[in-house]
């Protein structure tokens, strides 16, 4: 089978990289996400198993387009009952990118329509729309004037991991912060700390590689392909239990910090959901305070970038971060995210390693720092 695995921004190569580890063929790189070929097997694999992925799509027809009624009768030529009955639920997801359909929404809205319209007239009454737990979930996405239409294999998409029951502001996706960990290429042997940790999305990704927990194991919803017509639960099940029994324990501890008590609340709350009280520790302290609590380890950090901070506040907080490098964590390694390229600067160490990442909407910049025991030739 083709099969698309979609991603953010940034994450492309993290992603094929996980693809070729799971045994993909025919991996290509495309923007924001990734080709690939193989059986059921693997299709269920990347669902239960790619970090960096953010859905798993199975493409089943591809055609040009450039009116909305060409759209209209193409997909209504595609015999929908192969894929549901009349009884079960739909939703429709569509992206463009195209002079051509400005809105994703009117695309999204046209295929049901099609769709609808087809079991309409063949069997009298047509299907629901479900926006939160279809039978089937479809992609449409429209490139200039072409036109794939796709099944959903992960349905809800596989950022929800399922461990975040609380948030606050400016939380990093999942999918982001276990991309920055693989990034990283932190593997688990020495210590990792995040001393602004928020909601602790970055401690409990870190925690799920380190300890090789698949990303979806704590999933309520089901998976789009569980819905699907030739749906094999034995094959599942054993996907499953293999992925879960390579399951380890964990080697150092990961630490995370927050000047904010409710963040350090909030962290631990996701934490015990996500099962990882016993490998990752959380503690209000600012980073300004903030002693070097092992020999080495990796900083990985997603600092505020500048939303709600006076002028030249955000300078001196890149500032002290870039003072505690030098004087604290010698030694270490640090990587910190942020769209504010100005605050950035600031650190005063030059980057040994750069990657662009989105953060939402937002461009950021990743930045790796090797912080050197005692070296001045680092700094600028
Ligand atoms: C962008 S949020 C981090 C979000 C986090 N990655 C998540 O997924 O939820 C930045 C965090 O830095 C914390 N922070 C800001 N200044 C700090 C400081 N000086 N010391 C420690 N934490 C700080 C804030 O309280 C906030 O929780």
């Amino acid at each position: 089978m083709k099969l698309v695995a979609t991603t953010i921004q940034g994450l492309e190569e993290v992603l094929a990289q996980e693809l070729v580890d799971l045994g993909a063929r025919q991996v290509f790189v495309q923007k924001r996400a990734v080709e690939f070929e193989g059986d059921k097997r693997l299709l269920y694999r990347a669902c239960y198993e790619l970090r960096t992925a953010i859905r798993v799509l199975l493409p089943i027809e591809h055609f040009r387009v450039r009116h909305e009624s060409a759209l209209y009768s193409k997909i209504k030529k595609i015999d929908w009952s192969q894929y549901m009955n009349v009884n079960q639920t739909l939703a429709v997801d569509g992206v463009t990118n195209s002079k051509y359909f400005n809105h994703s929404k009117y695309v999204a809205l046209k295929t049901k329509d099609a769709i609808v319209d087809q079991f309409r007239e063949k069997f009298g009454h047509r299907p629901d729309v479900s926006v939160i737990a279809p039978t089937l979930r479809i992609n449409v996405h429209i490139n200039e004037d072409q036109c794939s239409v796709a099944l959903d294999a992960s349905g809800d998409s596989l950022h929800r991991r399922g461990y975040r029951r609380e948030t606050l502001e400016a939380p990093i996706s999942e999918v982001l912060a276990a991309g920055m960990v693989l990034l990283s290429g932190w593997k688990g042997n020495i210590p990792l700390i995040d001393p602004m940790c928020g909601s602790g999305t970055i401690l409990i990704e870190g925690a799920m590689i380190a300890r090789r927990i698949p990303p979806q194991k704590y999933r309520s919803a089901k998976f789009g392909f569980q819905n699907w017509r030739d749906f094999d639960a034995e094959l599942w099940n054993e996907i499953k239990t293999t992925a879960d029994n390579k399951i380890i324990d964990a080697k150092v501890p990961i630490l995370g910090f927050d000047k904010d008590f409710k963040a350090v609340r909030v962290s631990e709350r996701n934490i015990m959901v996500a099962e990882q009280e016993e490998s990752i520790t959380v503690a209000r302290q600012k980073f300004e305070k903030l002693e070097r609590p092992s020999q080495k380890g990796v900083i990985l950090m997603n600092p505020p970038y500048e939303e709600r901070l006076k002028t030249g506040e955000i300078e001196e907080l890149y500032q002290m971060i870039g003072d505690q490098f030098k004087h604290e964590f010698s030694g270490y390694t640090a990587w910190i995210i942020s769209s504010n390229m100005g605050a950035l600067k600031k650190i005063g160490l030059r980057a040994s390693r750069r990657f662009t990442l989105f953060n939402g909407p937002l461009l950021c910049k990743f930045h790796k720092f090797e912080l050197y025991e005692g070296s001045k030739k680092n700094a600028h």
